[in-house]
């Protein structure tokens, strides 16, 4: 019977060389792993989201159609309705953040799950509102208080985002950002 791991079977602090007959291809062709710092905007700045959030891009992957970010809601704030037509990962970083639409309210370190074919209304009542990080997929229809179609918001309007900012800041475009 194959073995069941219960533990990773190397505590070893070193780098062991891994058996793998495809590394060349991986090496030529994989848009390879990073790091992007969010601490600080040394990797990439915090853009206006309108007057009282921002957004800080994190990955834009145009195969995927799938964008990286931690939105910052800086008070008490709404992100109007807005309707999902691919899966969103979140995770609450600070603050607190609810759905209009659900009754569980998000604290830092929950996992905030969305799939295609929902719509939300996105509330945050903390005094210092909320900054939440998103692995998102697919496109996002953003509606005016009348449920007047607006936008759709997907990685190219993310890519767009940032780079105008970066452009009228006079801030280098980051080629981490890219998948
Ligand atoms: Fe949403």
């Amino acid at each position: 019977m194959a073995t069941q791991m219960k533990a990773p079977p190397s505590d070893k602090a070193e780098i062991v060389d891994i058996p793998y007959a495809y590394r060349d291809l991986v090496e030529r062709t994989s848009p390879g792993g990073r790091y992007i710092d969010a601490q600080t905007d040394v990797d990439s700045p915090w853009v206006p989201f309108g007057d009282s959030a921002a957004i800080k891009h994190l990955a834009f992957d145009v195969r995927r159609n799938l964008y990286s970010n931690i939105l910052w809601v800086k008070g008490p704030g709404v992100v109007g309705t807005h309707f999902h037509r691919g899966t969103i990962t979140m995770v609450c970083l600070e603050g607190s953040v609810r759905y209009l639409e659900y009754d569980w309210v998000a604290s830092p370190g929950g996992l905030i799950l969305e799939v295609p074919g929902e719509s939300h209304t996105l509330v945050t009542d903390h005094p210092e509102g909320c900054k939440l990080f998103g692995w998102m997929e697919g496109p996002i229809d953003f509606y005016d208080g009348d449920a007047n179609f607006v936008e759709t918001v997907d990685v190219f309007w993310m890519m767009n985002h940032y780079e105008d900012y970066c452009k009228e800041q006079g801030i280098e475009i980051n080629p981490k950002l890219y998948l």
